[in-house]
């Protein structure tokens, strides 16, 4: 699908250079996605060397737009953060699986820097009771994230809370959380970087508490066909065979319950 650029916003500004940005791209066709799922997303006229397409969590799909959040890490990154209004995107998805949505389980969001993006969109569709963690690390309040009704919403439900910035202050807390979620039968999601699910994944596993992970993995075609994302299972994974071994990423996750994986 090709998409034109409604507009970008900067945002997590750290002198006077921005971190983050908010892509808002005119509104798919798609008939269904779920919050979880991911894009594979190119500017058009993209030069050779740069040909591969990038994979963004969905942040929210609107009435009027689809909104992704991406950080500057290279190249490619580099070159989205120059869009303007009207620069045409090619956009594959909605593409892998998504987070359980459970009604009338307390669900707790974990949320490491822009990995709250999937959560927008997870709020914005799953009823209460949820809750919103947020990883401080990355010194970005919620007040900061760009579009009204992502604020509005989570803001006016009160139900996020702000990680410590002390680093093992903050990961004391998050344990304390996720037990106590536990202790309410509750689910535990968590997007972010990868020692930030490291660190939510181990402690799924030492308290007992029921918890997905969203990946964040490299990926080129998004489709299964390049083997570039594979991630390794456990023997909890159900294949038939019950063995474990690599999977890919894109088109089996990117979102795995925290026994099934391994990092
Ligand atoms: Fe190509 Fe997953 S990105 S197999």
């Amino acid at each position: 699908t090709d998409l034109k650029v409604l507009d970008l916003v900067p945002f997590g500004q750290t002198g006077g250079e921005a971190r983050f940005f908010a892509l808002r791209l005119e509104r798919p066709q798609w008939a269904d996605w779920k919050p979880g799922q991911f894009v594979m997303l190119r500017p058009a006229g993209w030069a050779l060397d740069m040909l591969w397409a990038r994979p963004f969590s969905i942040c929210r799909i609107s009435a009027r737009d689809l909104v992704i959040f991406f950080r500057v890490v290279g190249r490619g990154t580099a070159r989205l953060a120059q869009l303007r209004s009207g620069d045409v995107v090619h956009v594959w998805g909605p593409l892998g699986n998504a987070f359980a949505m459970e009604p009338d389980t307390p669900t707790l969001m974990l949320a490491g820097g822009i990995g709250i993006a999937p959560f927008i969109g997870y709020a914005h569709t799953h009823p209460k009771p949820w809750n919103l963690w947020m990883d401080f690390g990355h010194r970005m309040p919620l007040g900061c994230y760009p579009f009204e009704s992502i604020n509005e919403k989570i803001m006016a439900d009160s139900h996020h809370e702000e990680g410590p910035e002390d680093l093992s202050r903050f990961i004391e807390t998050m344990g304390r959380r996720m037990r106590e979620f536990r202790d309410q039968n509750g689910l535990v999601l968590a997007c972010g970087p990868t020692p930030f699910l490291r660190t939510v994944r181990s402690f799924a596993l030492e308290y007992g508490v029921r918890t997905q992970l969203s990946l964040e993995t490299r990926m080129a075609c998004g489709v299964g066909a390049c083997l570039g994302c594979v991630c390794r299972t456990t023997e909890q994974w159900p294949d038939p065979a019950g063995a474990g071994g690599n999977v890919q990423t894109c088109t089996r996750g990117p979102v795995f319950w925290a026994e099934q994986i391994t990092f």
